[in-house]
């Protein structure tokens, strides 16, 4: 079968960037990761319903999705998920049996650490499920149930619109196990990243007067905001070669506080969840050593030098939905202001084929 991917949906139309545009893409592929054939998703769901064990397992971006599915699903169908990084796979393969569900997430399909280990996986007896963007790719095919997110193309290297494409298609299905236990409403959500999108000259200007000439940042977030602190330093990383690090806020006191002073750029994800309280304690620490704190919160505080609004969100676990869109943004500005070209970073591939 040929990928029914319109050729317009290569061109960058009216954005400098692939990357740029898939981003904004977000508006609606949200919507399409959650239009799947009913015997499919039946399936996929039954699977993952029957299982005794699960592992959820990815490289890099898809890795974080690997990470929100795994907390997710623990707190929807309030059964154990295991997320393990697929190149750390072969070494942790002991509890691996015929109760095993391999869940694989990948963009491209073709990511050689993914694929090898769906493929020790199956010989150890489990069931693989995967969640792909290329619905021909060799881990769609490695699977007993394969669902494609309908991303569309990803043609940065960077992972965008796949990434929450991954979350929202992996939210539908707990969704649908668990009776609606996280209540992700893809029009919702759409909505609310339009919003996000529409703030984008915000986040330019961050980028561009407000900070200072960075050369570390730091991204700090507890429970389900912890997977969206390292997807955003993996983006700064990648896109505009700056260091970044994503840190479990409650981690801070057990090493990386050493390394914060006054040319420290600190991004906090805070919402007003279970966690804003443990995390502002954070912030004061890190505000205490004379870093530059950038909120990403919905309600406002004195402590943020600058802050990001984000919209209230019914659960806590769509948070991150609309906590990656800035990150996105600002990883994307900053490429810029670095004279870097976004699409295409150095010594990177879109899909790393070798191990
Ligand atoms: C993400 O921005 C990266 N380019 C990279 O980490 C990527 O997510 C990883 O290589 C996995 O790719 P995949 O989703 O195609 O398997």
């Amino acid at each position: 079968t040929k990928v029914a991917w319109e050729l317009a949906d290569v061109n960058k139309g009216e954005f400098a960037h692939y990357t740029i545009k898939e981003i904004f893409e977000q508006r609606t592929s949200v919507k399409a990761a959650t239009y799947q054939e009913e015997h499919k998703i039946k399936v996929f769901c039954d699977t993952i319903a029957a299982a005794g064990n699960i592992i959820v397992t990815g490289s890099g971006t898809s890795y974080h999705t690997s990470l929100i599915t795994s907390m997710a699903g623990c707190r929807a169908l309030k059964k154990r998920f295991e997320p393990v990084m697929a190149s750390e796979f072969k070494y942790n393969m002991d509890s691996i049996d015929k109760d095993t569900v391999v869940l694989a997430i990948s963009q491209s399909g073709e990511t050689a650490d993914v694929l090898s280990a769906t493929k020790l996986a199956r010989a150890a007896g489990a069931k693989i499920l995967s969640i792909v963007n290329v619905s021909t790719s060799s881990l769609a095919r490695a699977a007993d149930v394969s669902l494609a997110i309908n991303s569309g193309p990803e043609i940065g290297v960077a992972a965008t619109k796949s990434f929450t494409g991954q979350v929202s298609l992996a939210y539908s299905v707990l969704d649908r196990i668990s009776g609606g236990r996280i209540g992700f409403d893809r029009d919702a959500v759409s909505d609310k990243i339009t919003k996000m999108l529409a703030g984008s000259a915000a986040i330019e200007r961050l980028v561009n007067v407000t900070m200072p000439k960075v050369n570390d940042i730091y991204l700090l977030g507890r429970s389900i905001h912890f997977p969206i602190a390292l997807e955003g330093a993996l983006k700064m990383k990648e896109l505009a070669y700056v260091h970044a690090e994503g840190i479990a806020a409650g981690e801070l006191k057990h090493g990386p506080l050493a390394l914060m002073d006054k040319n420290a750029v600190v991004f906090v994800l805070n919402p007003d969840d279970k966690t804003y309280g443990d995390t502002l304690s954070s912030a004061h620490e890190v505000k205490t050593r004379g870093a530059k704190i950038i909120g990403i919160s919905n309600v406002s505080n004195d402590i943020y030098d600058a802050m990001i609004e984000i919209p209230k969100m019914e659960n806590e676990l769509l948070y991150p939905l609309v906590e990656v869109i800035p990150l996105q943004l600002f990883s994307y500005y900053l490429a810029l202001r670095n004279n870097v070209d976004p699409d295409f970073p150095r010594n990177l591939a879109k899909s790393v084929t070798v191990k």
